[in-house]
């Protein structure tokens, strides 16, 4: 109702972008490109049921032709499938991939936007709430990896990650030693160590957090886990409609972002906003917001330390064994990013990995968190090299 009344005001006052894709979902904007879609339901062990979607080939090849195995594309903390298919297919990394010849995978973490069933509990039971990113990992990865090797029978897939993405991927290598093998490669896009050092907005929100401690412990504690997400999309589309698509406004636009991401790309399509917050942020757990909180102000990346589902036997606190991960990793990052900075990668990430798995660290000149996969020119400046390395170690693998 009150979105209603701040939809037609602002109606009244200019001009709110309407871009088609501000109403379409992401199945819809795939077909929109003319890329082949299918959608699949995953059932995790511990009864959560994930859509993940999968572009099957480019637009310049067919079924028959498969050149690439799997990639699954793991997304950052409250987004979903959505980010790697905002812009236009030249920049949207899913269809860059699915160009490049990959067999492309979405991840739909639960509780977002596509994947909200659950065998016993429905969304407006707190129980449902009950997880943090130790059950993505452990869970909505694990099953998710043998879903896809199984629909595609190989043995083996890339893994792609974006932020809590690339974390979920080390988590899990890290505990699951199994799943090493079924990687053949993880392409790591701005990977915290533990946040600890962001800047910005992130920095004084996480200054509040630790101040106000006491306060945060007494609130998990009574109120359970509960969803954290954006349920109406009006404001958000009205505010960036104004402020980052009105020539001249748009610094304004820019400022903001600056605060809360970094610097932003000259690359980067402010006036795309309002598509962008018609799909994000998507929706996580107050305990998984929690959980971010606690290993970026412990400095380690460690288990939830609040209590989890009765049915989870993982263990509360203990920080998890990078050492483990044995996958080759190769690593994409930027000094213009204020939630990853490259400090927190060389002295939170780096020195707990084992010597020899990183295969590769790119730095991106200009990029912060987002325009990995949001900027204009993230093709030329990520995903060809991805691809490259890619098609290097495919060759590779049909010489053994
Ligand atoms: C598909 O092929 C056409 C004609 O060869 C070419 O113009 C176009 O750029 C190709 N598209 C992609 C995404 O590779
Ligand atoms: C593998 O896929 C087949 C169908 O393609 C299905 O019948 C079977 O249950 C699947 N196995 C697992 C472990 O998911
Ligand atoms: C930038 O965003 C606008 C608004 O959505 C869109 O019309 C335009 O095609 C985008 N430009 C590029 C280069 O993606």
């Amino acid at each position: 109702m009150l979105a209603h009344v701040v939809l037609m005001l602002s109606n009244l006052l200019f001009t709110v972008s309407s871009d088609p894709e501000m109403s379409m979902t992401v199945p819809q904007i795939i077909d929109r490109w003319g890329y082949p879609f299918e959608s699949h339901e995953v059932i995790t062990e511990d009864g959560y049921i994930l859509s993940i979607f999968r572009i099957t080939h480019g637009l310049n090849s067919s079924d028959s032709v498969r050149t690439c195995p799997p990639i699954i594309m793991d997304p950052s903390l409250l987004c979903d499938s959505s980010e790697f298919i905002m812009n236009p297919p030249e920049s949207s990394p899913a269809m860059i991939l699915a160009d490049a010849g990959f067999d492309v995978f979405l991840m739909n973490h639960r509780g977002t936007t596509y994947s909200r069933k659950h065998r016993d509990f429905s969304t407006s039971d707190s129980r449902y709430w009950k997880f943090t990113i130790d059950e993505y990992a452990k869970y909505d990865n694990t099953a998710v990896i043998d879903y896809v090797l199984n629909l595609t029978s190989d043995t083996s897939l890339y893994w792609l990650g974006h932020s809590q993405g690339t974390t979920l991927g080390f988590m899990m290598l890290s505990e699951r030693l199994d799943y090493n093998k079924k990687i053949r490669a993880m392409f790591q896009i701005a990977p915290p160590g533990t946040a600890h050092f962001a800047r910005g907005l992130v920095r004084i929100i996480l200054l509040i957090y630790h101040i106000t401690k006491p306060l945060t412990d007494l609130y998990q504690l009574t109120m359970g886990s509960h969803e954290v997400g954006i349920s109406n999309r009006a404001i958000p589309q009205m505010i960036t409609s104004f402020f980052c698509a009105t020539p001249y406004i748009d610094q304004i636009c820019r400022g903001a972002m600056h605060f809360l991401l970094g610097p932003q790309s000259m690359s980067f399509n402010l006036s795309r906003w309002p598509v962008y917050v018609s799909h994000l942020p998507s929706s996580t757990s107050s305990w998984n917001m929690l959980h971010w909180f606690q290993i970026a102000t412990h400095e380690k990346l460690e288990h939830f330390s609040g209590k989890h589902s009765g049915n989870s036997d993982l263990p509360l606190d203990t920080a998890y064994d990078l050492s483990r991960v044995l996958a080759p990793v190769y690593i994409f990052c930027s000094s213009s990013d204020w939630l990853v900075t490259p400090r927190d990668i060389e002295e939170d990430l780096l020195p707990l990995l084992k010597r020899g798995v990183v295969k590769g660290v790119f730095r991106v000149p200009g990029y912060n968190h987002l325009d990995f996969v949001l900027a204009t020119d993230n093709a030329e400046k990520v995903f060809s090299r991805i691809i490259d390395i890619v098609e290097k170690q495919e060759t590779d693998i049909r010489k053994l």
